[in-house]
């Protein structure tokens, strides 16, 4: 064997006796000892490595602050927490993933469904610190750069999930949507402005009380058939379902899971009982194969209707006060001894346990792996159901069901920083395999204004998932309620315009375990390039800069080579030639400025107002390049191959 070869194969360690959470689909080879980390046994394990000043850290997937997560405390502890400031330790998903780009770039993945804490060179220690539950697996990743580490990774952890073309589409959605009248007139507002749609979300009150898998039969007297009228005029319904099922006897889900003894269960051995929308309900136990199988089969009565989508939602999960706490958990102040804001919903989650292979396991030990294992349910049971591919996003994550489908980033707002936030996110998150996902763009609380709005479409334009989602009570959020019309219609047509460049680089980086959205660094090795985490590349061909200023007439951006930029109105391409170095750009608020690396193209196609209309075969490619590698099929065929991508070239 050569020493790059052995140099290159991950190792795994493992620490006491973890539970496989599903993370990983290859064997990892396994070793005594970890190269990089110092290990302290405790109650806990402390991991600990030194970093050189110049070092950078990535991963952690969804999290705060920089793409470079130097400087930071982390913890993994899926969390439904609306307030996503940089100091906010915990999100919706936990993604225990480091690469250290350093003389040796090595990589560690913490498996484990419990709490991890990541002290990232935390208050210039000059080290990183894990602390994990005592049963672990680290796996560690070795390699020629953090870029070749990412890969390592998504190798080890399977397939991301791909969904149909139309996923591809603009969505919009609004908590507030009650009935047939209110989706008819988005629909409308839509297509009577000539605007692009695909698909619009039904949130909670399309239901009967908040009950899933229930249909409010007033608001929606026949929806097989208002689905299939929707779907004729190229729109999608996306419904959600949460976790949590409503205690109410008579109710067929709920009778039928606790006849099986499918729900977590309290201190006593009996359902644990918790408010969320729809009042107390039980949670689904979904560690229990039966109960998965069960849970994903109840999709059946929306899949029967003619639906192809659903958002998993509150799937952390979300607890508003249980049985014990009895009161709000909003109400309830953080605990004084962890300096960590997390949700108030942790004392609940020492109150429920599942039931694991017939043992009795506490919430608190897997928490992290609950809604991952909702998103599993789902996926396996819509994958029996559907003849095609289906949409599913959720809110709740952890590594594995990326295989299962997408994320999005939970309850935003609507301020400059949730879009700055957005933009350096998306590479951590496709580290871990979530090439699906997305922001909820224009933000979910708060009023959006016309600029922020404009602004972040132009760059939701890239992330694979493109919503619009806000909150009831909030200003109106559709793009139609907005002055100047035009300009939405402007940037909403450069997603369409797109869209065979898009769908292709999304099916080509989950095909070949690669990450569709990258920081530059991942490219660039010149130390500006290091530095960038308001740019980002896009596939193989393009590099963005979206401008996240409020009143910014444009932006600096680094060209770490000479690239084609290509300025997009509405209606025209036009490509300039511009050297390496750095630029100051003006950027329209109804124009998009994005660059084609060097002998790289990229495929575009006619407008469209929906992807049942849009032509991908018709292309012109744009860039220096000569031909362009693209992936082509029906949009929705289960069969995603290799086969299906053509070689197309410059006319
Ligand atoms: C949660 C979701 C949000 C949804 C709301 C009502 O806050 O994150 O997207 O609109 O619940 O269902």
């Amino acid at each position: 064997m050569t020493k790059q070869a052995i140099f290159d194969a991950p190792q795994q360690v493992i620490f006491g006796t973890p539970m496989d959470t599903g993370a990983l689909v290859q064997q990892v080879q396994q070793a005594d000892s970890l190269r990089h980390w110092q290990v302290e046994q405790g109650n806990k394990l402390t991991f600990r490595c030194d970093l050189s000043p110049a070092d950078i850290v990535y991963g952690l997937g969804e999290q705060v602050r920089s793409i470079n997560k130097r400087g930071g405390r982390y913890v993994s502890y899926n969390t439904d927490n609306p307030h996503h400031t940089d100091d906010m330790p915990s999100l919706y998903g936990s993604h225990n993933l480091l690469i250290v780009d350093c003389a040796t770039p090595f990589g560690a993945f913490f498996d484990t469904p419990g709490k991890v804490i990541f002290e990232v060179d935390w208050q210039n220690s000059g080290q990183i610190v894990v602390t994990c539950p005592k049963d672990v697996s680290v796996v560690e990743l070795f390699g020629d750069s953090p870029y070749d580490i990412a890969k390592q990774f998504l190798h080890l952890i399977g397939r991301s999930f791909i969904p149909p073309l139309w996923a591809f589409g603009f969505g919009q959605s609004r908590w507030g949507y009650k009935n047939q009248r209110d989706l008819d007139s988005v629909a409308e507002g839509y297509r009577g402005n000539g605007m692009p749609l695909d698909w619009i979300c039904m949130d909670i009150d399309y239901m009967d009380r908040y009950i899933d898998f229930t249909v409010n039969a007033k608001r929606f007297p026949d929806l097989a058939a208002y689905a299939a009228k929707m779907k004729q005029k190229g729109i999608r319904l996306v419904p959600i379902i949460d976790a949590g099922v409503k205690i109410e006897p008579g109710n067929p889900t709920y009778d039928e899971g606790i006849a099986k003894g499918y729900f977590c269960t309290n201190k006593e051995g009996k359902p644990f009982k918790a408010a969320v929308w729809p009042g107390m309900t039980h949670f689904p136990d979904f560690f229990q194969p039966q109960c998965r199988s069960w849970f994903g089969n109840e999709y059946r009565k929306l899949t029967d209707l003619g639906i192809e989508g659903f958002w998993n939602d509150m799937n952390e999960p979300a607890i508003f006060y249980s049985e014990y706490t009895g009161v709000l958990n909003a109400l309830t102040p953080p605990p004084s001894d962890d300096s960590a804001k997390e949700s108030n919903a942790y004392k609940d989650y020492r109150n429920f346990y599942h039931n694991i292979n017939g043992q009795r396991v506490l919430h608190d030990d897997v928490h992290n792996l609950y809604g991952a294992l909702m998103t599993r349910a789902a996926s396996e049971q819509l994958d029996k159901q559907l003849d095609r591919r289906f949409l599913l996003f959720s809110r709740s994550s952890y590594v594995g069901a990326h295989r299962y489908g997408g994320i999005w980033t939970g309850d935003n707002a609507s301020d400059w920083d949730h879009l700055v936030r957005n933009v350096r996110m998306m590479p951590s998150l496709n580290m871990v395999g979530f090439l699906y996902s997305g922001a909820d763009t224009g933000g979910f609380g708060g009023n959006c204004g016309r600029e922020l709005l404009l602004r972040w479409l132009a760059f939701s334009t890239f992330t694979p998932l493109m919503r619009n989602h806000t909150a009831v009570l909030t200003r109106r959020q559709e793009c139609y309620r907005y002055a100047g019309t035009q300009d939405f219609c402007d940037i909403l047509s450069l997603r369409y315009r797109l869209l065979p460049y898009i769908y292709s680089e999304f099916v080509k980086a989950a095909l070949h375990g690669d990450m569709y959205i990258k920081p530059l660094a991942f490219e660039y090795d010149d130390e500006r390039s290091k530095q960038v985490d308001d740019q980002l590349l896009v596939g193989e061909s393009i590099m963005i800069a979206p401008v996240v200023e409020k009143g910014a007439s444009g932006r600096f951006v680094w060209l770490p080579e000479e690239m084609t930029e290509v300025r997009y109105n509405g209606k025209n391409f036009s490509c300039e030639q511009i050297p390496k170095g750095l630029r100051r750009i003006d950027v329209k608020l109804n124009e998009v400025v994005f660059y084609i690396r060097p002998n790289k193209c990229v495929p575009v196609t006619k407008a469209a107002i929906c992807t049942d209309l849009s032509d991908l075969a018709d292309v012109t490619l744009l860039g220096t390049g000569s031909q362009y590698r693209q992936y082509i099929d029906d949009g929705f065929t289960k069969d995603v191959t290799e086969s299906n991508i053509v070689i197309v070239y410059k006319k």
